[in-house]
Parts: structure tokens; C-alpha cells; sequence
């Protein structure tokens, strides 16, 4: 049988994770798991359920009553809520601006990591977020961790959004970006942080082929 590894994809909100983490892991044959949208998933629950999103216990008890499904498509990777798709819906401003607060609780990321740990599982996977390098797979042959200035992410997820048709202006856009970064960096709880093993990937110059390329040298590196 081939040989097959587990590659780690992490770094700060707008990096362009998800976009070349489809494409190394597509070209590698490889399974994809953006765990972003995972913790979005809860995130949305939370907001329609109503609970605090500051209470931890609370937080907890929703994800232990809750199942989350991730499926390839032809156009992307779909996301399954209690059996609900909301692929689109988790992807709203209201979402994001939430879900920095859902992800630091400890009672909400050890059962994330425990099913990201499920699905990676004995396979070759892609899999990006902010701890996987740190936390979900601490193992990974190969660990990236991506990463742009803010003022770059800003203008790539303001054109994405365009193509979207949604118009959140440039300013607002990189202040939220900003504001999830530093959330995500200072929470107690697996903080976002560069893997000591990790390589550094700075995209700021790169295009999203260039990015794929250079990731796709490591792993092929790792394999042979
Ligand atoms: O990757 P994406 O920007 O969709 O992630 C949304 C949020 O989910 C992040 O800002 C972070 O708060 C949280 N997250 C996390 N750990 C991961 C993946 C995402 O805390 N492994």
C-alpha cells in the first residue's frame, strides 16, 4: 500500500488555509477537514438556540447533544448540523464574529478535538485550523504554519466576499480579522501558536498556487 501522512495546516483567520488545504489535499488524494468549520457549526447552534456563548458549561452541553457532519461534493466540502446542511449559513458575519468566543472554551475543544482525531484517523488527511499542529495531531510528518499580513487577508477575504456578493467594507473587515487573531492567540485553552516542528509559510507574495506548490514539495519530501 502507498504511504500516507497526515499534514497540519495552521495560522491566523483569512490565510488562505482552507483554499490550498483543498487543493494539496485533492491532488494527494487525500481527505480534507476544515475544522473552522466545525467550531461554526456549534457556533450557529448556539446563536439559534439562544444559550450564553460565555458560559462554558453551557457551551459544552449543547456540542455533547449535537452532530456535526462533514462531507466532500463535487463543490467543496458540505456541513451537516444535526443532519441539517448549513455549509452556507456558517459562513455569516454574525457567525463569525461569534465563534472565537465558542472556540475558547475548554468544555467545547476537547470533544472537537477527540472527533478531529476520529477522522484523521489511519489516513492521509489535510487538515487545517489553529491547534492541529499543536494539539489535534501532534504526530503530523508534516506541519505548515500559513500565515499573511493582516492588510492582505483583509483584501483576499474582501474580494472573496465580492464574488459572494456580500460588501462588508475593507476597514471593517481587517479590524474583525484582527480582533478574531488576537482572541485566538490569547485564550488559555490550545492557543493559536506555530507548532515548534511547523514550517513557516509566509503567502503575503505568493499566489494560491504558488502556496499549494511549495506544500505540496514538503510533503512529497515526507513521502518519499
Ligand atoms: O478557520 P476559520 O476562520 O473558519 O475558523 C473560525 C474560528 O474557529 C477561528 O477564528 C477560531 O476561533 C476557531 N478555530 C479554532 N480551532 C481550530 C479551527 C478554528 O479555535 N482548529
Amino acid at each position: 500500500m502507498t504511504k500516507s501522512i497526515q499534514i497540519a495546516l495552521d495560522g491566523p483567520a483569512a490565510a488562505g488555509k482552507s483554499t490550498i488545504a483543498k487543493i494539496v489535499a485533492e491532488k494527494l488524494g487525500y481527505i480534507y477537514i476544515d475544522t473552522g468549520a466545525m467550531y461554526r457549526a456549534i457556533t450557529l447552534k448556539a446563536l439559534e438556540s439562544g444559550i450564553d456563548l460565555g458560559d462554558s458549561e453551557e457551551a459544552g452541553n449543547l456540542l455533547r447533544d449535537t452532530a456535526i457532519d462533514l462531507q466532500p461534493s463535487p463543490n467543496g466540502q458540505l456541513v451537516f448540523l444535526d443532519g441539517r446542511n448549513i455549509t452556507e449559513d456558517i459562513r455569516s458575519r454574525n457567525v463569525t464574529k461569534s465563534v472565537s468566543e465558542m472556540a475558547s472554551h475548554e468544555s467545547v475543544r476537547t470533544q472537537m478535538v477527540k472527533l478531529q482525531q476520529q477522522l484523521a484517523s489511519g489516513r492521509g488527511v489535510v487538515m487545517d485550523g489553529r491547534d492541529i499542529g499543536t494539539d489535534v495531531l501532534p504526530n503530523a510528518e508534516l506541519k505548515v504554519f500559513m500565515s499573511a499580513s493582516v492588510e492582505e487577508r483583509a483584501r483576499r477575504r474582501y474580494e472573496e466576499n465580492i464574488l459572494r456578493g456580500i460588501n462588508t467594507p475593507l476597514a471593517d473587515l481587517q479590524k474583525e480579522i484582527a480582533a478574531r487573531d488576537k482572541m485566538d492567540s490569547e485564550r488559555a485553552v490550545s492557543p493559536l501558536r506555530q507548532a515548534e516542528d511547523a514550517f513557516y509559510l509566509d503567502t503575503t507574495e505568493l499566489s494560491i498556487e504558488e502556496a499549494a506548490q511549495e506544500i505540496l514539495k514538503l510533503a512529497e519530501e515526507r513521502l518519499n
